[in-house]
């Protein structure tokens, strides 16, 4: 696995201090939101199954009462290596009516996926929408799209690693890399 690494975009230190920092800065933000007191809760919306690694870091770091519900969207099945449409696979968290959200994904690339699920969760009567992304493409369909939280700007290469895949694989790199042009072949 290690020699179809092309190059390291992120290291894991990087990565570690910049979730770290995101998890200060949303903590603040969800209580400056309650008047400086902790919300009553709030509701992590992980899109699966690249937020997976990002999520267990980030909420690590995040010290607020919390459920977890998870959404399983599909946008680049098999080995496409761009956006095929977006796909809600399973069912959505019911009720949301008063919930505080944090919607959480791995990059944002064509924008497609956040405003998906975020038009779902919407219709499910929440108190607030936020999303937080790791990563953003320096594209302008990923700069125009709303987003609260980036961890690191990338450039518009497809990147595995620390959750993202290829065809199901290199989630478990731990740092975020660029593959060598072959593995695609
Ligand atoms: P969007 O809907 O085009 O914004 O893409 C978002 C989803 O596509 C992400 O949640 C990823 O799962 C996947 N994706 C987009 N770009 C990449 C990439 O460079 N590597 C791996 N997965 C990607
Ligand atoms: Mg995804």
């Amino acid at each position: 696995m290690q020699d179809h690494i092309d190059r390291v975009l992120i290291d894991r230190h990087t990565i570690a201090a910049r979730v770290r920092e995101m998890a200060e800065q949303i903590a603040a933000d969800f209580r400056a939101a309650e008047g400086g007191c902790d919300p009553v809760h709030i509701t992590i919306v992980p899109i699966l199954t690249g937020s997976l690694i990002f999520l267990a870091d980030l909420i690590r770091h995040l010290p607020l009462m919390m459920q977890i519900k998870l959404v399983t969207v599909s946008s680049y099945p098999g080995k496409s290596t761009s956006s095929q449409g977006v796909e809600l696979q399973g069912q959505l968290p019911e009720d949301l009516t008063g919930h505080h959200i944090l919607i959480v994904d791995d990059i944002l690339d064509s924008g497609r996926t956040i405003k998906f699920v975020t038009d779902l969760i919407a219709a499910r009567g929440p108190a607030s929408v936020r999303s937080c992304m790791l990563l953003r493409k320096q594209i302008p369909s990923a700069i125009n799209t709303h987003a609260d939280y980036i961890g690191f700007e990338v450039p518009d290469e497809f990147v595995v690693g620390y959750g993202l895949d290829y065809d199901g694989f290199y989630r478990n790199l731990p740092e975020v890399v660029v593959l060598k042009k072959e593995v695609f072949a």
